[in-house]
């Protein structure tokens, strides 16, 4: 397996960083996901737009052109032979002694890696996954998407140990988002609801560009809060994200949604998606 690490490809045992690394002692870093889909990245623009957004709020220098890391994830995907899968790319603020400060001359590191995986052929995209409510514990820019993940370790650990693959984050009776992924309902009336952009989520890149067909397929849309009620109540559910792409929920808290099998217009998105990803 071929990683890359500060201007070199080699194998991920070889592939070493410092003690001091910020993102080891802070999680003073941020990362990035993209989906590999036939060996092609998918909706990579995006990832990489969100990537520089995320380096400007933290204040960490952007190592590279949008072109030069275009260049280092298809480089990396070829390396590694990856056809269906993910590419995860993480920048920290670099090596320096343990100081809350920026260090001064710092430079970033940069790691990247790929990961084989079935998109498609999922098991979970066929059958539906349960999803469990937690409590949002997550700091107050989750716009970016830094490498601070204990709230979200926590929050899916917590599913897992409750039989589920997802855990739904809820902030004032109202969900937030997944712990890696982006929450939808679908109400009795066939209306999409999802949270609207602000500090309180990830800008889910899979979210936007399924918005964008969706209305383009003339499905109603409604950017608003819901609550874990309305969740309850919703006659399907879904998740999305750039490794998941749209995967249905059929249980939330153990609680059946809709019939309690993945619901028609949750697989006519994620058809819709998979069309334009491929
Ligand atoms: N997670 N919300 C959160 C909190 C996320 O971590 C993610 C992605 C998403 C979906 O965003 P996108 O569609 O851009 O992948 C929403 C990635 C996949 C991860 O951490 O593994």
């Amino acid at each position: 397996r071929i990683v890359f690490l500060n201007g070199s490809f080699l194998p991920i045992e070889e592939a070493k960083v410092p003690f001091m690394d910020r993102g080891f002692m802070f999680g003073d870093g941020v990362y990035e996901g993209v989906g590999v889909l036939e060996g092609r990245l998918v909706d990579n623009d995006a990832h990489l737009e969100r990537l520089e957004r995320s380096l400007r709020e933290v204040r960490i220098p952007n190592p590279y052109t949008r072109a030069e890391w275009t260049h280092l994830e298809e480089e990396l995907v070829r390396r590694n032979g990856v056809t269906e899968g993910f590419v995860y790319f993480q920048v920290t603020r670099g090596v320096a002694e343990r100081d809350f400060m920026f260090p001064e001359n710092a430079v970033p590191t940069v790691a990247m890696f790929t990961q084989v995986k079935a998109i498609l052929d999922a098991p979970a995209a066929r059958t539906g996954i349960a999803v469990v409510t937690v409590p949002d514990l997550r700091w107050k820019r989750r716009d970016i998407k830094s490498l601070n993940l204990l709230a979200q370790v926590l929050a899916k650990q917590a599913a897992r140990e409750a039989g589920a693959q997802e855990a739904w984050m809820v902030e004032d009776g109202f969900v937030t988002e997944g712990g890696s992924s982006s929450g939808f309902i679908i109400t009795r009336e066939g209306r999409v609801v999802v949270r609207p952009l602000s500090n309180a989520i990830l800008p889910g890149i899979t979210r936007k560009a399924l918005l964008a067909l969706s209305k383009d397929a003339g499905i109603e849309l409604e950017e608003r809060l819901f609550t874990v009620d309305e969740a309850y109540d919703a006659a399907e559910a879904f998740l999305t994200s750039a490794s998941m792409f749209v995967v249905p929920i059929v249980s939330i808290d153990g609680r059946a949604i809709g019939n309690g099998k993945p619901g028609p217009i949750t697989k006519k998105l994620r058809d819709i998606y998979i069309r334009m990803a491929t």
